[in-house]
């Protein structure tokens, strides 16, 4: 069977304000995922939101919440984070030196742990860890802000990491983050994502629930043309 297409709406282009329709509007357009980028003005030149934000995203979904971590010293949250009620915490190659450390200690939480690439770092970074993540997350913009333009490198990567799972038997699934549209999504798809984040193609326009539904037919459209 072919695995299933997921998009993951990231709520850094949401209307704050709004958070709790924004996500039903998203929740009833077919989102499994919810995407949250903590930004913390180190690691990446923005701040965004905490811990807090996602103990009342708990409370508020049942959607699986995708923790996406762009701050320094991620080992010492991702405790603070799973408390919260992450379901999935991805923490940046750049910032990790003890990545199996952190991954397995993310894994002993019953939490699926991921590991991010920024558009400057390579696959072959991540020899040692593949075999032991739950999934990668290729960037295609730099992090830092929603809204800016994809990079079409990242979809090299992204049949890198699908040609070593086959080729290695691995595991894990392949997610790609950043300026994604209806108009690459196709490409994307056929490179190897499985976990579409879509920020501002989906929250910065006049139907959410809509452009996720559109989002996820185009992408799975591509997926069942590829094989
Ligand atoms: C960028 C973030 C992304 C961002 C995507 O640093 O990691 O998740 O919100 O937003 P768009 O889809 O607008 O590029
Ligand atoms: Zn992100």
């Amino acid at each position: 069977m072919l695995p299933a297409i997921e998009i993951a709406p990231s709520i850094l282009a949401a209307d704050f304000a709004r958070l709790g329709e924004e996500i039903a509007a998203v929740e009833r357009g077919g989102a499994r995922i919810l995407h949250v980028d903590v930004m913390d003005g180190h690691f990446v030149p923005n701040i965004s939101i905490g811990v807090p934000v996602v103990s009342s995203l708990r409370k508020a979904t049942t959607l699986v919440l995708d923790v996406h971590l762009m701050i320094e010293d991620a080992a010492r949250y991702v405790g603070a984070f799973a408390d919260a009620g992450a379901d999935m915490i991805s923490v940046h190659q750049e910032t990790t030196p003890h990545l199996d450390r952190v991954l397995a200690s993310i894994r002993e939480r019953e939490i699926e742990a991921g590991v991010v690439l920024n558009p400057a770092t390579p696959v072959a970074t991540l020899s040692e860890v593949l075999p032991v993540v739950d999934f990668v997350l290729v960037m295609s913009v730099n992090p830092g802000f929603g809204g800016q333009k994809f990079i079409p490198g990242s979809l090299d990567k992204l049949r890198q990491l699908k040609e070593l799972r086959s080729r290695y038997n691995w595991t894990y699934r392949i997610e790609v983050d950043g300026g994604m549209d209806l108009q690459n999504v196709s490409d994307a798809v056929r490179a190897g994502a499985e976990i579409i984040v879509a920020g501002t193609s989906v929250f910065r326009t006049p139907d959410a629930a809509e452009a996720v539904r559109r989002l996820r037919q185009v992408a799975s459209e591509a997926l069942a043309q590829k094989v």
